[in-house]
């Protein structure tokens, strides 16, 4: 067991908060480790809880899309094995009810996708989970943790539809479900020590009740010194527009220096952005609850909560928080707006950059989300505090979200087809950079789409050189808008289906970057036609690609 020491005063931490964000960026990222390395020395352990002498199996099964899940799962395996039980993590991906039939202990760990969908890897156990000749699962004991977005009409839809199956196919349910929204950091850990409290004390194991803690944080960024509640201040040392001045579209490229940050992002990783929010539309919110003038009110509005998604009802078709009350113009209390309000989530963007080009930067390809609604002009809050409200030596507030499973090949010399319209094109920069940098001999192909050519085609003059130099070996372009036709990469696709078998044929590695609702969905159905010509199995090709990890997505 060790020594308890006295946490340190709450006001001391206050002061070397402040002392960090009154220095330089290397002080800074000093200081902020040496607070992170003094308040984990002097946070009270939990006890130490001795192994049982019989290791009972859990397993802890994820469907995932984006990371969040399988970083909660691996941090409940840590702690279950701490427990003592033999634990095992299991993707979604390569499970099947069969296997799951045969476990004693079950922790399910689901996001949500699409409108109400499971994540696009978990949907063949998803099927078999549902069809009618699932296995029966008495004998299993289990417990599901949901993942979601309040703002999406079918919250943790996924997690809750598992829930239900498990149960009416007869395994026993020993925690009630929990929903998680985007802050589920803390939540999630509670759930995971109670939920596997409870296992452990339905285990018989001789410890039962011992308490164990999950530190998801930790776990979920395995050591790094930033996260979302303590991001490091990068700062931009380039933001140009790529779009052009005609462009119905508004793009921009942003240089961030990650100088003394520690960050060792690899390409296909995303940086998380904790934005601020637009001040016009907290004073609107201000205004609208009869709150103007309460400058401390106002700041948290800015930094700390979401202020256009509305999490309760009445929830009508896009409505945001300032819809709702100025339909209800009544004078609100401080706490009663803010109980309304879920914590600012931050967003992602890929890194469009390799440390192999630019040692000590990141590149950022962010679109800013205009349109309108109900009358009035809506705007992204990260996307546009970006385009309208940061310049040149303004800092950004980043940490580090990797993504294992959005990598180049560990073979230099394998093919790689990469689909990547709009902004999904940003982590192939990268991908390109990094095997330029390293003299990499497989070939490269990109197939580029945006709304026209002559406004859009991002990136152009470095593909053009790449083309040039012979790193990149091919690129197809479809411009959406050039013609009355639409013109998407999928049509490119299909126009060059030969060349993609023949890739294929070669151990191609095909990668798709982008809007998850429309693009990827089309170029999912285009790639399994293609693949399904002569009388083939289009999705069973494309499924078996997948499992060889020869089709990988990042989606949003
Ligand atoms: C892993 C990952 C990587 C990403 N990489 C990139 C990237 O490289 N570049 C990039 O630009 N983005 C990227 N994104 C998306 C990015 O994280 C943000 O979601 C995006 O910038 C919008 O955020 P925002 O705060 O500006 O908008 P928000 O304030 O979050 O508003 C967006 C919401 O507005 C609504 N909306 C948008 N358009 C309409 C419309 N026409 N009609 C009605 N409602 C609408 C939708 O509900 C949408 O969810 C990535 C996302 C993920 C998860
Ligand atoms: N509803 C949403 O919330 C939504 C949807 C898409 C993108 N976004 C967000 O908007 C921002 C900008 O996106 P972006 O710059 O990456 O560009 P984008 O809006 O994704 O568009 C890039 C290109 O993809 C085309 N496209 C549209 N539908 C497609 C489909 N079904 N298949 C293939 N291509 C298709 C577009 O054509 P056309 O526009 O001419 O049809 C355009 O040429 C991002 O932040 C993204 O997350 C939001
Ligand atoms: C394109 C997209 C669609 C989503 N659809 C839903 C949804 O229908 N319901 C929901 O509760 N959450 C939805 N979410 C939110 C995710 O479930 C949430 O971000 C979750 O933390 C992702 O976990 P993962 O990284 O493990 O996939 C969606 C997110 C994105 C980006």
């Amino acid at each position: 067991m060790l020594p308890e020491t006295a946490p340190f005063p709450a006001d001391q931490i206050v002061a070397l908060d402040r002392i960090i964000s009154g220095s330089s960026a290397e002080q800074r990222t000093w200081l902020s480790g040496f607070l992170a390395g003094y308040q984990a020395a002097n946070t009270p352990q939990p006890a130490v809880v001795a192994a049982p002498a019989r290791r009972v199996p859990l397993t802890v099964l994820f469907a995932t899309e984006s990371g969040n899940a399988e970083a909660l799962a691996d941090a409940a395996r840590k702690a279950a094995g701490r427990l003592g039980f033999a634990a095992r993590l299991l993707d979604m991906a390569d499970a099947t009810p069969g296997q799951i039939a045969g476990a004693q202990n079950l922790l399910v760990i689901a996001s949500t996708w699409g409108e109400g969908d499971p994540p696009q890897r978990a949907i063949d156990f998803f099927s078999a989970l549902m069809a009618d000749d699932a296995p029966r699962l008495e004998g299993l004991r289990y417990a599901v943790l949901a993942l979601g977005d309040r703002a999406y009409a079918k919250f943790c839809e996924t997690g809750r539809i598992f829930d239900e199956r498990f149960a009416a196919l007869g395994a026993t349910r020993v925690a009630e479900r929990i929903e998680c929204d985007l802050d589920y950091e803390a939540p999630a850990a509670t759930w995971i020590d109670g939920a596997l409290g409870v296992l452990h004390a339905e285990a018989g194991e001789p410890e039962a009740g011992a308490v164990i803690h999950v530190d998801f944080a930790r776990a979920a960024t395995d050591g790094a010194a930033w996260t979302r509640t303590r991001p490091f201040e990068a700062e931009i040392t380039e933001r140009v527009r790529l779009s052009g001045s005609r462009s119905t579209s508004d793009t921009w490229h942003v240089e961030l220096s990650l100088a003394g940050s520690g960050i060792e992002y690899e390409p296909g990783d995303s940086l998380g952005f904790v934005p601020t929010n637009d001040p016009a539309l907290a004073d609107a919110v201000l205004h609208a609850s009869g709150l103007g003038g309460n400058t401390q009110l106002r700041a948290k509005l800015l930094d700390q909560y979401d202020i256009t998604t509305l999490t309760r009802e009445p929830r009508r078709e896009g409505w945001q928080v300032i819809d709702m009350l100025e339909a209800e113009r009544r004078q609100w209390a401080e706490d009663e707006l803010l109980s309304l309000l879920r914590p600012l989530a931050p967003r992602y963007y890929s890194v469009a950059s390799s440390r192999k080009a630019v040692p000590d930067e990141a590149h950022l390809l962010i679109a800013a989300v205009r349109y309108e609604a109900l009358g009035r002009e809506r705007k992204g809050v990260a996307s546009v505090d970006v385009a309208e409200r940061r310049k040149a030596a303004d800092r950004l507030r980043v940490f580090l979200k990797p993504n294992m499973h959005f990598r180049l090949p560990g073979d230099a010399d394998r093919p790689i087809i990469m689909i990547g319209p709009g902004t999904g094109v940003a982590p192939f920069r990268a991908f390109m950079q990094e095997r330029d940098a390293v003299g990499a001999r497989g070939r490269n192909w990109l197939l580029f789409g945006h709304r026209n050519y002559t406004h859009d085609f991002l990136y152009q003059l470095e593909w053009q050189d790449l083309l040039k130099r012979g790193v990149l070996t091919r690129l197809d372009v479809a411009f959406s808008r050039d013609q009355p036709q639409k013109r998407y990469v999928q049509h490119a696709l299909w126009e060059a289906r030969h060349d993609l078998h023949a890739w294929v044929q070669d151990g191609a590695v095909i990668y798709v970057c982008g809007d998850a609702n429309a693009m990827a969905k089309d170029v999912h159905a285009m790639l399994q036609r293609i693949l399904g010509e002569n009388g083939k199995d289009g999705a069973a090709a494309l499924d078996a690609l997948r499992r060889e990890g020869r089709y990988l997505r990042d989606v949003y």
